[in-house]
């Protein structure tokens, strides 16, 4: 990204003002050299240090063309739904590389990934173990499986996205045993293969400690279960949750020291402990395709209280970005066509939808604006789209990919049909 000769921004080698008259606003922006960089650096960090998977976790950013870029660059790919898994499957995701995640996979989801062929069930609870064996049993199939962990680890981050903590709706919990008796269980049960254990400590976290701190206890646990049933694993996946840059204060590691925070780890605890060193899988989302996206909008009215807060609304909101509202997540912004001139006022940007809570940024600086001005968010290629709603029976934008000057559709922007679609009108509502 820098600012052109016409002082305008540009991604990808595309003036986002051309973008705008091209596809309109709201407008995502995926950057695919960003991307890919971003899939390689994680892949390169790991694989340096020993054996390890880059899974990249799509529930952060999913479409077709994504899966295929996460494909090609030799990523695996974590899905936690039907429709992650056949988004997955369109794409022609390699099947050996798919991890299934979630805490109520349905028997009609568990039907499919089986028939699909997917390389790994991440089981989260004693239900779904059950179920997926008699399934398997019913087809005469064995599935590879790891067994979903909590291990008690708190992640500093926000209170709804952390999960490695003992009071989580995921996975079988280390401290109080359950987790020794998932694993006790899942060898007695027919029709799956135990391969390795999966943990996850939470989303946007910094402190490469708490991994550590994850895996050091993970690999506790693998020999706590050599000990008690023999059994060996192949596969440790850590999990994703690497935090990114949002706003001032954010200060992300970058994947070498995520890497050199936990491959050490496993290698010396596998040593000290007399048990293979296993596979190392990490999940990262939100660190390779946060970065690499953006968000266009154009903007409307204003309404200045003088001494308050001057509020500027923009053509989206909480239906294509829910997370200040959710997290109070913050963001930076710039205004696009004016990306060369210098902050003149402190503003709030405004969604349009009928909500107080759709607020996209609070207090920003940003030179004085006027309608028809082009916004551009920073970092909204993860959990943007992929969390959007059509609230207010806002249609959905389109995204974009940019690559080297040229710019393509990889989303077709909503229209008001789409948003009629599926509405159904009983004769008796027609008279
Ligand atoms: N693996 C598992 C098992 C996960 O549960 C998650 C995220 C990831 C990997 C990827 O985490 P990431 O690297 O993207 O942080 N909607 C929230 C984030 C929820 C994350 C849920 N699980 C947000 O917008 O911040």
């Amino acid at each position: 990204m820098k600012i052109n000769s016409r002082g305008h921004l540009e991604i990808g080698g595309i003036d986002v003002l051309d973008l705008v008259k091209d596809f309109g606003t709201p407008l995502w922006v995926i950057d695919e050299q960003g991307f890919r960089q971003n899939c390689r650096s994680f892949k390169e960090a790991f694989q340096k240090m020993g054996d390890a998977l880059v899974v990249y976790a799509s529930k952060a950013l999913s479409n077709t063309s994504i899966c295929r870029m996460a494909a090609q660059e030799g990523l695996g790919l974590d899905v936690v739904s039907g429709g992650e898994l056949y988004t997955a499957l369109q794409a022609g995701f390699p099947v050996e590389k798919i991890y299934f995640h979630g805490n109520n996979k349905s028997p009609a989801e568990i039907a499919m990934a089986l028939e699909a062929g997917i390389g790994r069930m991440v089981v989260d609870n004693f239900y779904e173990l059950k179920l997926l064996s008699q399934i398997c049993q019913a087809k005469d199939y064995t599935q590879d499986i790891l067994l979903r962990i909590t291990p008690g680890v708190e992640a500093h981050t926000h209170e709804f996205i952390k999960t490695g903590q003992i009071d989580s709706k995921f996975g079988f919990t280390l401290p109080d045993g359950q987790a020794l008796k998932a694993v006790q269980a899942a060898l007695d049960t027919p029709g799956v293969n135990l391969v390795g254990l999966h943990c996850h400590i939470g989303s946007q976290v910094f402190d490469m400690g708490s991994f550590r701190h994850a895996g050091s206890l993970m690999m506790d646990f693998m020999g706590e279960v050599k000990q008690h049933t023999g059994h060996e694993f192949s596969e440790l996946d850590l999990g994703g949750g690497f935090g990114i840059f949002y706003c001032y204060g954010d200060e992300p590691a970058d994947p070498v020291s995520w890497a050199e925070a936990v491959m050490p780890t496993v290698q010396e605890k596998a040593r000290e402990l007399n048990i293979p060193v296993p596979r190392v899988i990490v999940e990262p989302g939100r660190a390779i395709c946060g970065p690499a996206g953006i968000t266009l909008y154009t903007i409307g009215s204003s309404k200045e209280i003088p001494g308050i807060r001057k509020y500027v609304a923009i053509d989206g909101g909480m239906t294509d970005n829910i997370r200040p509202a959710l997290y109070e997540a913050c963001y930076t912004a710039i205004v696009a066509n004016k990306a060369d001139q210098d902050s003149e006022e402190v503003v709030s940007i405004a969604g349009k939808c009928c909500e107080s809570g759709d607020m996209l940024i609070r207090d920003v600086n940003l030179p004085r604006v006027a309608a028809g001005d082009v916004l551009a968010v920073f970092a909204t290629g993860a959990y943007g789209y992929t969390m959007s709603s059509n609230y207010n029976r806002l249609p959905r934008p389109a995204m974009v990919l940019v690559n080297e000057g040229a710019a393509d559709l990889i989303l077709r922007r909503e229209t008001y049909e789409d948003i009629l679609r599926n509405d159904i009108i009983p004769a008796r509502l027609k008279k």
